[in-house]
């Protein structure tokens, strides 16, 4: 069967990094390559400092975009290297489908939108591979949340069986994706996933992420805090819901705990922190789809083996395994799926699910850049 063949780049709310994939769609989804670039420091700060407004934002917008990209074609490079290891030659694949950096998530009403810079005729330029971007704007369009995009790749991942099934990706924000047989999927951010604990770490110990989440396993969580944090109405909308840094941000963070950011052991925040993603993903799988009989976790949130210990005995009896038990590691699933979404453009398939995003249909999501090279 011929390779349908194309790479995905994901840099998600964390601001960590990119992750990319090379992926076969002529049959089953499968990677062939996975590459990340971690993020740079200074492109890092530049991120998080235009997720609010400020002086000259435009420029800045426009430097990281350019700074993004060269990175978005490193991880690309690094895939293409492993690819020719494996025989493949980079005309053969069909396109790049990259997502961009968001850096404001509005949604909703006439005036509602979504942006994620990124430069794709530099990326298709320096890579020489067609690149498909601006992927959710169709769906905002059409009256939707234009997130989460990815409930669609992850029902035609693991949506055929007859099981009841949760896939539950954390990121930066955490999105739930629930597959029932016999009805459209379900999908929705659910609320913070690592983004403030990777706040409250950075900010007390220097790293940028709490690694195997050691630091918040020493602390205890307290439950004054835990309720404070769990008083935020988003937690209780109803879907179609997405959110972002808009609402999840340091101040929101320093405003629930008052005089607790002070008084409070930082690691007790940090147990509490991590408490709170596990319990906001839980409470959304049991309201949503409570006769779940497996939750596969993904993104970087998996490797946390303190936050999954506390999903784990909040969904007490379900099996909660990281999505590598299930054919796909953890950390290439979003990239996945938007070389999914990239192969979904090809083919001119309708890729968002209206039932998720609340959209007045379903919408062919991107828009192509060409390699003039080719
Ligand atoms: N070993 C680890 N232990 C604890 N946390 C980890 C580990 N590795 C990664 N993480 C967490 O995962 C985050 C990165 O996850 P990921 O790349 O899935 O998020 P993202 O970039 O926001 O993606 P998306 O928006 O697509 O969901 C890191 O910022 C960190 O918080
Ligand atoms: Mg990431």
């Amino acid at each position: 069967m011929t390779q349908r063949l194309f790479i995905g780049l994901m840099s998600g709310t964390s601001l960590d990094g990119v992750d990319g994939v090379l992926a076969d769609f002529s049959a089953a989804p499968r990677v062939l390559a996975q590459a990340s670039r971690p993020m740079p420091s200074e492109l890092r700060q530049d991120f998080l400092r235009l997720n609010s407004s400020g002086e000259d934002e435009l420029h800045r917008a426009a430097l990281a975009a350019n700074g993004l990209t060269r990175l978005y074609a490193q991880t690309v490079h690094d895939l293409l290297e492993q690819a020719r290891r494996l025989g493949i030659d980079a005309a053969a694949i069909s396109a790049i489908g990259a997502h961009g950096q968001t850096v404001r998530h509005q949604p909703g009403g006439t005036n509602g939108y979504t942006w994620q810079l990124n430069n794709p005729a530099l990326l298709a330029e320096l890579t020489g591979i067609d690149v498909v971007a601006d992927l959710r704007n169709a769906d905002l369009a059409a009256g939707g949340q234009g997130a989460p995009l990815v409930p669609g790749f992850h029902a035609a991942l693991w949506g055929h069986g007859q099981s009841e099934l949760g896939v539950l990706n954390i990121g930066g924000i955490s999105n739930l994706t629930l597959l029932s047989p016999n009805r459209p999927v379900v999908g929705f951010d659910c609320g913070p996933g690592n983004a403030l604990m990777d706040h409250w770490c950075e900010r007390h110990t220097g790293q940028p992420f709490d690694a195997n989440g050691q630091w918040a396993a020493s602390g205890c969580v307290q439950p004054a805090v835990l309720e404070r944090l769990l008083d935020e109405p988003f937690f209780a909308q109803a879907p179609p819901k997405s959110t972002g840094r808009d609402l999840f941000h340091p101040q929101w963070l320093a405003a629930r705990l008052g005089e607790a950011a002070h008084n409070a052991a930082p690691q007790d925040v940090q147990a509490s922190l991590t408490a709170l993603t596990a319990r906001v993903c839980a409470d959304h799988l049991r309201r949503y789809l409570p006769s779940a009989q497996e939750l596969l976790v993904c993104g970087g949130g998996a490797l946390n083996a303190e936050l999954m210990r506390r999903l784990r005995s909040e969904l007490p009896g379900l099996p909660v395994l990281a999505s590598d038990a299930r054919g796909l590691p953890a950390m290439q699933v979003e990239a996945c799926a938007f070389a999914w979404l990239a192969w979904c453009w090809f083919e001119r398939r309708p890729a968002s699910r209206p039932e998720v995003t609340g959209a007045r249909g379903a919408r062919v999501l991107g828009a192509l850049y060409p390699a003039s090279s080719r």
